[in-house]
């Protein structure tokens, strides 16, 4: 985790290093730091503030001195080493003319820091990370070109790196070096950046590349150059970006977690568009695959982390029911060390917003190296999970900066929900009429989630009124039971309040135990298939106390008698519902954690990208 930002040749490093941390906080905010260098001068503020980290080194950096034209900067999320400044970055070397910043984890840290502290290294911090400066500032020593010297140091270094450094003796210059932690460099004239994410450098940079694994740039004012661990030239990919500032921004609304749910129904729009040739073929954005490889595909495995592995497990239903193929749902942590059988004709979806969740991205990389094909579904166009992939569906959401993924979600649904309509139309197991009205019913949903957020002020009602609740289930079945993880998941992580998701047929095994006065319950109840069951279900905790909040259809006369409080949503097509039925329990969880007085921006403990294992 972490995000990392350096600017050379800049008039106004400061205030790029500043402005770009703070839109880097959704990958760690627990300290912070910048180092400012010029010939023969390093000038460094660390601060360790929890949650206000970046604002509070905004105030230390009012002492800075003016006439750098080079830094670099870091916003972190720890790993080792507590969050304190004296584990912030950017660390120096023995000389304090080499700072670097890094995001990632130096594996063999401990044993290459006892060897650089047997010739003589002194080290300031706890950290994985301040091993690079010393190791730099010995191949230094040896009077290597800094490029030249943190190839040598990343050749000692096991695990995972985007890495900055600077040397005051060779200022005006930033080495950069990427495997596995995001990475990218951005161009204006006269002026060079990189950093983790394109938000950071947004409205400074004109041009964006992206840095592959084991690749080093060289950054100038004049431009960059890159080569790769050998030492051999290597052009780097230009992104095409078409976001403007205004996306990375509140856009009027109290916080990101806000604007980002009222997006919802522009999200899914964007994901389906134009997803249908004249001749009714599905398509995706980037396709190595070919049908006939779809078409013999034998078994789907998904894999993927939090919210995105909910979005995952609604699209087995659809996949099954449509394309008739086995589909398995993975913890992306945990499918790779589990020896994970790939057979001939298995087809693995990886799923990420970011596309940089290293469990999912790892996890992609082991079913490929099995000879599994990939795709991906990712919301940041040319991220590592897309560029892995075979093929990639695009959720085009836009931004999402809350810690919380909302508008990801319904995306991600709809662009997996588009992938088992090409496989039911490759595999003819629907007939075209079929495909064709699903396909219709898919792009009516944006309008559905509209008519629920409509509904926002009754869903914050009922929050109010659960405000001294501390315990909650959350229950579904079919595709109602992923719907009530990705609930509980919403609440926990935005209110800190006890929340567990259960498909509802299997409180009886075991959780009822725990149903008493006090517990609330919150039941999805909007799938038709199996709506009798859960009325059972809920008639179970009633018995037993629960209070009961109902997610339920406009025309369910039935819900009244059995629920406390009823949240309606419009109707849909049932493997549509959780793009609709999300709605309400994403601001049920907002509401109740802004009432609890949280950053539901910021949860504590968590960040946007877990770049980590
Ligand atoms: O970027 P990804 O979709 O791979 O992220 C996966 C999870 O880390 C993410 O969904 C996380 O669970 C969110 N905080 C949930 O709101």
């Amino acid at each position: 985790m972490c995000g990392i930002i350096g600017v050379v040749g800049s008039s106004d490093t400061l205030a790029t290093l500043l402005e770009g941390l703070a839109r880097l906080e959704y990958r760690g905010y627990d300290s912070a730091g910048i180092a400012l260098v010029r010939p023969g001068e390093t000038w460094r503020a660390r601060i360790a503030s929890g949650t206000e980290s970046v604002q509070a080194l905004k105030v230390e950096c009012e002492l800075a001195p003016s006439g750098f034209a080079s830094g670099i900067g870091h916003t972190r999320w720890a790993t080792h080493g507590a969050p304190e400044a004296i584990n912030a970055h950017p660390h120096l070397d023995c000389s304090g003319n080499i700072a670097i910043i890094h995001n990632g984890i130096i594996e063999n840290h401990t044993e290459l820091q006892e060897q650089l502290e047997s010739r003589g290294h002194l080290f300031n911090s706890l950290t994985d990370s301040e091993v690079l400066a010393h190791l730099i500032e010995e191949s230094r020593a040896k009077g290597l070109e800094l490029m030249e010297a943190v190839r040598e140091s990343l050749l000692l270094v096991r695990g995972a790196f985007a890495v900055a450094a600077m040397d005051a003796t060779e200022a005006d210059v930033i080495v950069a070096a990427r495997r596995i932690s995001p990475l990218i460099v951005g161009t204006a004239p006269g002026v060079t950046y990189l950093a983790s994410d394109i938000p950071a450098i947004l409205d400074r940079a004109t041009a964006f590349y992206a840095v592959n694994d084991d690749e080093i740039v060289r950054l100038g004012p004049e431009g960059f150059r890159a080569i790769d661990l050998e030492g051999s030239p290597v052009r780097l990919h230009q992104l095409s970006i078409d976001w403007d500032l205004e996306t990375a921004e509140k856009g009027g609304h109290e916080d990101f977690m806000s604007k980002e749910i009222n997006e919802q129904p522009e999200a899914i729009r964007a994901t389906l568009l134009d997803r249908r040739r004249k001749d009714g073929t599905i398509t995706f954005d980037e396709m190595r695959i070919s049908d006939e490889e779809l078409r013999e595909v034998k078994r789907v495995v998904i894999v993927a982390a939090g919210t995105s592995h909910h979005a995952g497990q609604v699209a087995k239903y659809a996949i099954e029911r449509w394309a008739k193929v086995g589909v398995d749902v993975d913890i992306s942590s945990e499918y790779r060390y589990r020896d994970p059988i790939v057979e001939v004709g298995t087809l693995v979806i990886g799923v990420s917003q970011s596309g940089e969740t290293i469990d999912t991205i790892q996890a992609i990389r082991e079913a490929k190296r099995r000879g599994a094909r990939v795709v991906g579904v990712s919301n940041i166009v040319g991220s590592s999970l897309a560029r892995e992939s075979d093929a990639v569906i695009y959720t085009r959401a836009g931004l999402e900066v809350s810690v919380a993924s909302t508008k990801a979600f319904v995306a991600q649904v709809a662009a997996l929900e588009v992938l088992a309509l090409r496989l039911a139309q490759l595999r003819e197991t629907l007939p075209p009429h079929d495909v064709d009205a699903l396909f219709k019913g898919l792009n009516h949903v944006a309008k559905q989630v509209g008519r629920a957020l409509e509904r926002r002020a009754h869903v914050e009602d009922v929050a109010k009124q659960l405000l001294g609740s501390r315990d909650f289930f959350f229950i579904g079945r079919h595709v109602g039971f992923p719907t009530s993880l990705e609930g509980a998941l919403k609440l926990k992580e935005l209110s800190y309040l006890h929340a567990e998701g259960y498909p509802a047929g299997e409180l009886k095994h075991g959780p009822l135990a725990l149903i008493e006065p006090g517990v609330v319950v919150v039941a999805v109840t909007t799938d038709l298939f199996l709506h009798e069951k859960m009325l059972s279900n809920l008639a179970e905790v009633k018995a037993r106390g629960a209070t009961v909040v109902a997610v339920a259809t406009d025309d369910d006369e039935t819900i009244d008698a059995l629920a406390d409080y009823v949240l309606r949503v419009p109707a849909t097509e049932p493997l549509f519902t959780p793009m609709v039925d999300v709605v309400p329990l994403q601001i049920f969880a907002y509401a109740m954690a802004k009432g609890l007085g949280r950053n539901v921006d910021r949860p504590r403990n968590l960040a946007k990208t877990v770049t980590v294992e």
